[in-house]
């Protein structure tokens, strides 16, 4: 089933056109890579989909519902059932590890056994468990990037939105989470897209990669990939 689907998509900020007709479909479990130049318009493609901005002309189905329309919202970013994890990763500073990915299920009105729970599970699955009462600025970078991950998958999205999240981080821990992410994501079974412009991140991690360039898709590849997956 398609769980995402971009139809024919405008955006112009002030004239100036960020996204031009875009259509992308995504299907569950798939790994999406949009890969491009800065200001290509990747950034643009996540916010739209999240519920942040509305397209100028054309449609977004969310799980085969419409959610976005030609200048409207439908329904909005918190009703999406959507993770999201950007590069600077807003993570609360006055909270701890376990505070963190907890506020979303709070948010939620969760129980607050069933809050413990879920948390452990997360904590356990990225392997933060006995950090879990650090604040943010007592971690390292690639700690502060799990707690982001967990934070979102611990709401259990159906499609996890990733805007360059590691390209702030060196090479040898970028690689490392590349797997974490990729575990996560089989485990989880959840839909992932992904932004970057690194080319080698982009085939490291995709099922599908999609080029783009001034706000086209110029080209989508299908990675086989070498863990015996089929897109
Ligand atoms: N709020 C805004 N107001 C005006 N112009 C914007 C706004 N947001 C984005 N743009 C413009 O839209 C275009 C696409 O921006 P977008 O952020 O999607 O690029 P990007 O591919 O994510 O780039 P980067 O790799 O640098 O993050 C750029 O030309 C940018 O300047
Ligand atoms: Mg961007």
């Amino acid at each position: 089933m398609k769980i995402v689907d971009m139809h024919s998509v405008t955006k112009t900020y002030g004239g100036a056109t960020a996204l031009d007709g875009v259509s992308l479909e995504i299907a569950e479990r798939e790994r999406i890579v949009i890969l491009g130049p800065s200001g290509c318009g990747k950034t643009t493609i996540l916010r739209l989909i999240a519920g942040f901005i509305a397209p100028d002309t054309g449609s977004i189905s969310i799980g085969g519902e419409l959610v976005s329309k030609k200048g409207r919202i439908i329904k909005p970013p918190e009703e999406r059932n959507l993770g999201m994890v950007f590069q600077d990763l807003a993570l609360w500073p006055h909270l701890s590890v376990k505070g963190n990915i907890e506020f979303g299920l709070r948010a939620r009105g969760m129980r607050k056994a069933e809050r413990e729970t879920r948390v452990r599970t997360m904590l356990d699955l990225v392997g933060m468990a006995d950090y879990a009462d650090r604040k943010p600025a007592e971690l390292s970078g690639g700690q502060q990037q799990r707690v982001a991950l967990a934070r979102a998958l611990v709401l259990e999205p159906k499609v996890l939105l990733m805007d360059e999240p590691l390209s702030s981080l060196d090479l040898e821990l970028n690689l490392r989470l590349r797997k974490e992410i990729l575990r996560l994501q089989e485990t989880l079974g959840v839909t992932l897209l992904y932004v970057t412009h690194d080319r080698d991140e982009a085939f490291d991690m995709a099922t599908r990669v999609v080029s783009m360039r001034r706000g086209r898709i110029e080209g989508v590849k299908t990675v086989s990939s070498s863990r015996g997956e089929t897109a």
